[in-house]
């Protein structure tokens, strides 16, 4: 604190609220990061389709975390799970839901492999999800 008050006195107040901004940024940007959508590319460039990008936060502001990470069994970390077709056909993974009942079914290919062709695995657009000790 001592050390920016003597930064605003040195180069003067009219950059006050560019400090304010910066500190601002610095409240905001933890919540930013909680946004990460997560490619998923175990077996999708081998197998010729696209990467899969599963939007995260879509589907926790919506489920419990245990639904996934417990019940479903999807491991807590990117890149960790390597799930196939067959398995969602027999409704295990997304295809516990993406069935036509409680969400749109497999058929809509293009809505789950939509990531260019050479997406690399783990998470976009804001790092680490905290974990879950907080919810
Ligand atoms: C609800 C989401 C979802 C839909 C819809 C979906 N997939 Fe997938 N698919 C996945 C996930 C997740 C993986 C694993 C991705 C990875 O790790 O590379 C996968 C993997 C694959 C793979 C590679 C693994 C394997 O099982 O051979 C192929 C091929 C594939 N999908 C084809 C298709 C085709 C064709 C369709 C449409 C008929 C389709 N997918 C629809 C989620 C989906
Ligand atoms: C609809 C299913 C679903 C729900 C609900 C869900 N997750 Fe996930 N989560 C996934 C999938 C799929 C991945 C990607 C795993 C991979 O890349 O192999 C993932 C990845 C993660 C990761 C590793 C990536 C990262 O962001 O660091 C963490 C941590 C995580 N989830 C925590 C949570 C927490 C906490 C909740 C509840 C608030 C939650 N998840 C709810 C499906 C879900
Ligand atoms: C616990 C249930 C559940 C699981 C598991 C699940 N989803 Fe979903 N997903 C939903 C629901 C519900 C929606 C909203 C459907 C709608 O809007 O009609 C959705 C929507 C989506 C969307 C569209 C998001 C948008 O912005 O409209 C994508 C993409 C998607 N899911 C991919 C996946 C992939 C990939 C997996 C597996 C890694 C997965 N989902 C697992 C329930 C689930």
């Amino acid at each position: 604190m001592r050390l920016a008050l003597a930064t605003i006195r040195r180069l003067g107040w009219r950059f006050l609220p560019f400090f304010l901004a910066v500190l601002a940024l610095g409240f905001i940007w933890p919540v930013a990061a909680e946004y990460g959508d997560v490619v998923l590319n175990h077996s999708s460039d081998r197998a010729g389709v696209r990467p899969v990008i599963f939007p995260h936060w879509f589907h926790r502001i919506r489920f419990r975390c245990k639904v996934c990470h417990h019940e479903l069994g999807f491991e807590m970390r990117a890149g960790a799970n390597d799930v196939k077709m067959s398995d969602l056909a027999q409704g295990k993974f997304c295809g516990m839901c993406h069935n036509n009942e409680v969400a749109w079914g497999l058929e809509n290919c293009g809505l789950c492999h939509s990531g260019k062709q050479g997406l690399a695995g783990g998470i976009y657009g804001g790092h680490r999800t905290l974990g879950p000790g907080r919810w």
